[in-house]
């Protein structure tokens, strides 16, 4: 039987980089409580010819070359955001038209920041029907255009940037195991994001907060350990997999103390998971894509290894995947 396994990553980080330091300029914050609250010390920041798709494409193209895929091969392309180029056309068609994948059928897929393993959920369920396809999987996100620069609450956490991996089938490589998938849209409140020139009855009480991202931190927070370690645990089980047998968890990087939590929770140690938000903040989608292919590029990631993602973003949203590498 085939299986959904990576055939090549790519990534791609904006040049400018934005420090605590100069945070403690624009806001009422200093590098010494972001650091402890969040273990981020720098982000990257969009700027000219580094828009959403841009960053995307120039990640794609990477992950192309390194599976030796041309563009125009791909069958399908999926691009995880929340923050597209436009509402319409998609990011992922904005994509195909720069890289050439002239032969694929292109969309978007919003799942926060729990998009990429959404998507790459989406993709396993195409390459088990027919094999033979060749899926383009993208995160990629602009985050530094929808937060507010003037709140200390949440504009230090997040920052730009795209990952991008390309996928097929293969017989005889474990691939893809198993997912768990799960959302719960009576919380959205706790983490949104409106959208631009919105007429949200929903939010007519809210208005004057504009388009940016909005977040209660210690409840997202709260919600977003439990429900990582759960998606972890009930993956493990359904797979008979124990922790020690994990080569390398590649998480969603949106702070250390969420990951230090869920760390000591499923007694996974520090060296098995792979950890860059001290770097890029929180990238939402892009950020366990970036994640793998640093992973990859350095030498970690062994053919046959058991390598563990799980998520969590707004919607609620969140989940886990195992999958042998
Ligand atoms: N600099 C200095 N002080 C700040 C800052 C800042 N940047 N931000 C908030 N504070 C202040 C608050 O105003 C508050 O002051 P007060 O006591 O005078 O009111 C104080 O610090 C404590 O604020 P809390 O919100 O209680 O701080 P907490 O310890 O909960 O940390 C944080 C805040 C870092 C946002 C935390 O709640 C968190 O990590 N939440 C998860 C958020 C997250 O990761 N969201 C990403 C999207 S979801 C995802 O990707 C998983």
């Amino acid at each position: 039987m085939d299986h959904t396994v990576v055939l090549g990553t790519g990534s791609c980080l904006p040049d400018r980089k934005l420090t605590n330091a100069d945070l403690e300029k624009m806001v009422d914050t200093s590098d010494e409580w972001i650091t402890t609250r969040t273990g981020i010390r720098t982000r990257r920041i969009a700027g000219k010819g580094e828009q959403n798709y841009q960053l995307a494409s120039r990640a794609a193209e990477k992950a192309l070359a390194m599976a030796g895929v041309e563009a125009a091969d791909i069958d399908l392309l999926i691009v995880a955001t929340l923050t597209p180029h436009m509402m319409m056309p998609s990011s992922a068609c904005f994509v195909q038209a720069e890289i050439g994948a002239t032969g694929a059928f292109a969309f978007d897929l919003n799942a926060a920041c729990s998009g990429f393993l959404y998507g790459l959920d989406v993709a396993d369920k195409y390459i088990t029907g027919r094999p033979d396809m060749k899926v383009l999987l993208v995160g990629s996100e602009t985050l530094s255009a929808r937060v507010n620069w003037q709140d200390r609450n949440t504009c230090i956490l997040f920052g730009d940037g795209a990952g991008a991996v390309v996928l097929g089938g293969e017989r005889g490589r474990g691939g893809v195991l198993a997912s768990h998938l799960f959302s719960d849209g009576r919380l959205w409140r706790l983490l949104y994001m409106d959208s631009p020139e919105s007429l949200n009855p929903d939010l007519v009480q809210e208005s004057r907060k504009g388009c940016h991202l909005q977040m209660t931190g210690r409840d997202v927070f709260k919600y977003a350990v439990r429900a990582m370690e759960d998606a972890v645990a009930g993956v493990l089980a359904e797979q008979k997999v124990a922790v020690d047998e994990i080569g390398l968890m590649i998480p969603h990087q949106a702070n250390i103390r969420i990951l230090n939590k869920l760390m000591d929770r499923l007694g996974i140690p520090e060296e098995k998971v792979y950890i860059n938000v001290d770097k890029y903040g929180n990238t939402s989608a892009a950020s366990i894509p970036i994640a793998l292919d640093e992973a990859n590029r350095q030498g970690l990631l062994h053919r046959g290894d058991k390598i563990l993602f799980c998520s969590f973003g707004g919607g609620f949203t969140w989940g886990s995947m195992l999958m042998q590498w």
